[in-house]
């Protein structure tokens, strides 16, 4: 199969007419969001949600979340929309937070894995709310790479991935937020399954109450977790990752060049992901800077693309400094954590 690229700028409303009949005829189509781009088919047709399955290579048992365009949308996916849902809704959609909810019989089998919930968003990306619209229905979509790599926040990443997989990719250039959304369930109380730039404060701030956070954001469990596709692995470049943990981020920069030197000198490529703040420590060494440690959002929104590209330059080790894991911090450490399958030093 032939893989289309087609630009959402100057004009988008041709290549939205043109997803939209692939769409239609129970196909799938890449597009951008704000957070990631999604392969995305009809929500609501368990034939076509298969077709996400075989282009990533995704596990079975790994729901998808369903967007919509408005909210008033979520009727007909879930049984129940509780009071608090309706507030984060009103608060934060459109917008990178996940809901999941007890679902209603109209979802296919194959969109919750078996699940009794399902997980529902409204992006803020109006050319991924214009597709939904144009399309009618609800669109199942994961992020757009093959299962357990980088998710893709440019156009490029996802040809790279899923060239001759799928017949279209929108290309609506970078992605803003750059890390999936948040996905948080309301059952039995407030819990962050994944964090996302909409943060765990900012939830509690609407809610009013304490939101968990699922143990299997900053470790690796063996054992039940919410969904079983929180324990597949994630994120994985095609290289040796290491997330360096210390008090502060001098000492973290410090044992990285310790390490860096012992696999440079087993003949290994290494680089590190640093940040303006430790950027001295690695003045003869391989470094890219992902930013500011006091903008932790703009560090969010460059890791996935800085993974995929110290890997096509062929380095073999990548080091990642640690941020606070809190805030957008805690995104970001999820995801470093995750892509390192929680090897740190
Ligand atoms: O930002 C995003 O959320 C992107 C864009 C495309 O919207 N999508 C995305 O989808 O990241 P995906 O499939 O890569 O991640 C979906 C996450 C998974 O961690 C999955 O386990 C969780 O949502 N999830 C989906 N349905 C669930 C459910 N019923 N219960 C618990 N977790 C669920
Ligand atoms: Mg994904």
């Amino acid at each position: 199969m032939r893989t289309q690229i087609l630009p959402l700028s100057p004009n988008m409303t041709p290549a939205i007419a043109e997803a939209a009949r692939i769409l239609m005829a129970g196909e799938v189509v890449a597009f951008p969001t704000e957070t990631v781009y999604g392969l995305g088919a009809n929500g609501l047709c368990d034939e076509a949600v298969g077709k996400i399955f075989d282009a990533k290579g995704r596990p079975g048992d790994n729901p998808l979340i369903l967007h919509i365009s408005e909210t008033q949308e979520i009727h007909e996916l879930v049984s129940e929309f509780p009071e608090k849902a309706r507030r984060l809704a009103e608060a934060f959609w459109p917008g990178p937070l996940t809901l999941v909810l007890p679902k209603s019989a109209r979802v296919p089998e194959r969109v919750s894995a078996g699940l009794s919930t399902v997980a529902v968003r409204c992006p803020k990306s109006e050319a991924a709310r214009a597709l939904i619209r144009a399309c009618g229905f609800a669109l199942a979509a994961p992020s757009a790479n093959t299962s357990g790599r980088p998710s893709p926040t440019s156009a490029a990443h996802v040809f790279h991935d899923l060239s001759g997989k799928i017949p279209l990719i929108l290309d609506g250039g970078e992605c803003e937020v750059g890390l999936e959304s948040t996905v948080l369930s309301l059952y039995p109380k407030p819990t962050l399954l994944r964090p996302g730039l909409v943060t765990k404060e900012m939830i509690e701030g609407v809610i009013g109450e304490e939101v968990c956070v699922h143990e299997a954001v900053m470790s690796k469990i063996n054992g039940e977790t919410p969904s079983p596709g929180m324990k597949h692995a994630h994120y994985a470049p095609n290289a040796q990752v290491f997330v360096a943990k210390a008090e502060t981020p001098q000492d973290a920069a410090m044992k990285i060049c310790e390490k860096y030197e012992e696999f440079a000198s087993k003949g290994k490529k290494c680089t590190i992901f640093a940040t303006i703040q430790t950027q001295t420590f690695y003045s003869s060494k391989n470094y890219v800077i992902m930013g500011d440690r006091d903008l932790p959002h703009a560090i969010c929104a460059r890791l996935f693309a800085l993974l995929r590209s110290a890997e096509g330059a062929g380095f073999d080790v990548i080091f990642i400094e640690s941020l606070k894991a809190k805030g957008a911090g805690l995104a970001f450490m999820n995801r470093a954590l995750r892509s390192a399958g929680f090897n740190f030093i």
